[in-house]
């Protein structure tokens, strides 16, 4: 296998990095890709930095044995809690990760933005260091939204409790005037839909995914590890830390059609 023909690896707490993969997937249609679950630790959200540190780098190992060329951390804890670190101790993998798109909508003219995050994205200062950032100009509300990753793990079973949970969750935020709702939990755009539904209003959503593609397709160019020759043998293959067939077919189906059935 040359350089450019390995697979590129993808991984997530759980199933919503495949959320990401889809975009990722679409946008590099040469491309083969490892996706990597870690469905039995899932979610990191609500763990310490530390033990997520030791997780994303235990998961990063597995898809070494898979030759990858190039890692994306499609989990926004990871990418805040680790992602440093796992580029210090591997200088020769690309590594890049995923942020909330507060930017892209701050860019937009958006003026009452709305973050839903995990508790530990939203706790780290690589977050508070965002918000800082922009938060003289626009309104930014943060939500962190404990449950909420562990309960989109459910897929399409898990509807009902995902409809619940969302609702209480954004009981006071959805009478504020938001205009935008960065979803900065790869998790959270499988529920998309649910979430803008809770306004009486349209509002934008932002995941930062076409940005991240943007960002693999210089980073691959600039490597010389772009695929660039049609692959007619296609191969976008699923591991997940709970390894059984049904967790896997839950994948499968998660990439072919999202929540719905
Ligand atoms: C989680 O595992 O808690 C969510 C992952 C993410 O932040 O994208």
């Amino acid at each position: 296998m040359s350089k450019q023909t390995a697979p590129i690896g993808v991984f997530d707490s759980g199933v919503g990095g495949i959320s990401t993969l889809r975009t990722l997937a679409q946008a590099l249609p040469n491309e083969n890709f490892i996706f990597y679950g870690d469905s039995a630790n899932a979610p990191y959200g609500e763990k310490s930095s530390e033990k997520v540190c030791v997780l994303a780098s235990q998961v990063l190992d597995q898809l070494k044995h898979h030759q990858v060329k190039a890692v994306v951390i499609a989990c926004n804890t990871a990418t805040s809690a680790a992602k440093q670190q796992l580029m210090v101790a591997n200088p020769n993998l690309p590594i890049l990760g995923i942020e909330p798109a507060l930017k892209q909508a701050v860019d937009a003219g958006r003026q009452h933005i709305l973050v839903m995050a995990t508790p530990l994205t939203i706790s780290l200062p690589k977050y508070q260091a965002q918000v800082a950032k922009f938060q003289a100009t626009t309104q930014i509300y943060s939500l962190p939204c404990p449950g909420l990753a562990d309960t989109i793990e459910l897929g399409h079973a898990g509807l009902p409790r995902i409809q619940a949970l969302i609702d209480q969750l954004m009981a006071d935020v959805k009478t504020q005037p938001i205009d935008a709702v960065v979803l900065g939990c790869t998790h959270y755009p499988f529920a998309a839909d649910l979430i803008a539904a809770e306004f009486d209003h349209p509002v934008q959503i932002y995941t930062g995914y076409e940005g991240l593609a943007k960002n693999l397709v210089r980073h691959l160019t600039d490597q010389d590890l772009l695929r660039t020759a049609p692959n007619t043998d296609r191969q976008i293959d699923f591991y997940s830390s709970r390894n059984t067939p049904e967790e896997l077919a839950l994948y499968r189906h998660l990439y072919r059609y999202g929540l719905d059935q």
